[in-house]
């Protein structure tokens, strides 16, 4: 369970690792530029293992878009645009899931700094396009591992259907984004708050069949990057319509993740793998502390609402240090050490991980507000 110990000194330790977090990010685009890589291997970011899927090329132009923003510095403005405006044709692509995460980090943060409404056309075309991945036959946007496969990982992509519905008053748009928030609430969070990563339908009746994972420990077990993928998306679904069961599943997700983990705050890759075998994942870490961060504000009780403050505001501490943070490892190219890809194909494991740098990131930014 998680410990609320005194979290002293803790903005310091925030800015410090936002500082470091601008050095590693300005070091990768000035060595190796225009290279959007994905995770590391013994700490470098340029190394010849697979992809498995593509999803990760907003996440760098992304926190270069935070660091625009909390700075005010052109040159960072620049840069990011120049990450940025590559992804573009992407706002058509079928084959992933993960428009949401491509697309919120880039075209929609460099909309909120300058209003041009060319920029919010891609967002809105991006959701447009995830939305076509909805099957009527369960009900669900299928993940890109097959039409009968629906991921929880998608529930933190989904908010960019509800924000294109919300832009342009599009009933169908929206209808799309309520069915599979509510199908992944039915099938793929637990009653104790647990998640699966996976569901599998069958294509010709619709029925759903059973729970299953690609990159957690079993079908029946808790990945943990998907309950903080589950924290993260169910509390922005609730944030964009006011949904009350989006909030409680959220709740419930996230009560489930401060019960569970390590006092320190950082899970292993599965709640559920055996003890003798766990490693930590930092990067479900970090996006669950950007998850609470927004939860805090969101609770009606005013006392949870505080206790999720101060849980987010315990892992990001936790974070901020080695040995998390890589500050203290001459030579390791990322932010965040101890992320895990894929534990079961063998990629990315006790390395740095593009989204983890990224939603810590994200956090980082939350937790110190308009500093
Ligand atoms: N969305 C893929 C992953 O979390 O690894």
């Amino acid at each position: 369970m998680l410990e609320l110990t005194s979290l002293e000194g803790s903005r310091a330790a925030y800015r410090a690792a936002l500082d470091f977090s601008q050095e590693q990010v300005r070091a990768l685009a000035s060595n190796d530029p225009g290279f959007y890589p994905m995770y590391t291997e013994r700490g470098r970011w340029r190394h010849g293992k697979p992809a498995w899927t593509r999803w990760c090329d907003g996440f760098l132009p992304g926190m270069m878009w935070i660091f625009a923003k909390r700075t005010g510095d052109a040159e960072w403005a620049s840069l990011a645009e120049t990450y940025t405006t590559p992804l573009e044709p992407r706002k058509m692509d079928r084959n992933v899931h993960d428009l949401g995460f491509i697309f919120l980090s880039t075209y929609h943060r460099w909309h909120a700094l300058t209003g041009r409404s060319e920029l919010n056309d891609v967002v809105i075309q991006a959701g447009r396009t995830l939305a076509l991945r909805f099957k009527e036959k369960g009900e669900y946007m299928a993940s890109f591992m097959g039409p009968e496969s629906l991921f929880i990982d998608i529930m933190a992509n989904v908010g960019i259907i509800f924000y294109a519905a919300l832009q342009t008053g599009d009933a169908a748009l929206m209808d799309v984004a309520m069915k599979h928030s509510l199908t992944s609430r039915r099938v793929l969070v637990r009653g104790d708050g647990s998640s699966s990563h996976e569901g599998i339908y069958d294509l010709a009746t619709g029925e759903f069949l059973r729970q299953s994972t690609q990159q957690g420990w079993r079908s029946d077990s808790c990945w943990s990057r998907g309950l903080a993928w589950a924290i993260y998306g169910f509390s922005a679904a609730y944030k964009l319509v006011r949904d009350t069961r989006f909030l409680q599943t959220a709740e419930l997700c996230a009560d489930y993740y401060l019960e569970h983990v390590p006092a320190h705050g950082v899970p292993p890759m599965d709640f559920d793998s055996p003890v003798d075998e766990r490693r930590e994942e930092s990067s479900a870490a970090a996006i669950t502390a950007a998850g609470l961060l927004r939860l805090a504000t969101l609770a009606p009780d005013r006392a949870k609402g505080m206790y999720y403050d101060q849980a987010a505001r315990r892992v990001l501490l936790t974070l901020a240090r080695p040995p998390y943070l890589a500050a203290e490892t001459p030579g390791w190219e990322g932010i965040l050490k101890e992320g895990i890809y894929h534990l079961n194909l063998g990629l990315g494991v006790g390395e740095s991980v593009m989204w983890g740098e990224y939603f810590f990131v994200e956090a980082l930014d939350r937790a110190l507000g308009a500093d």
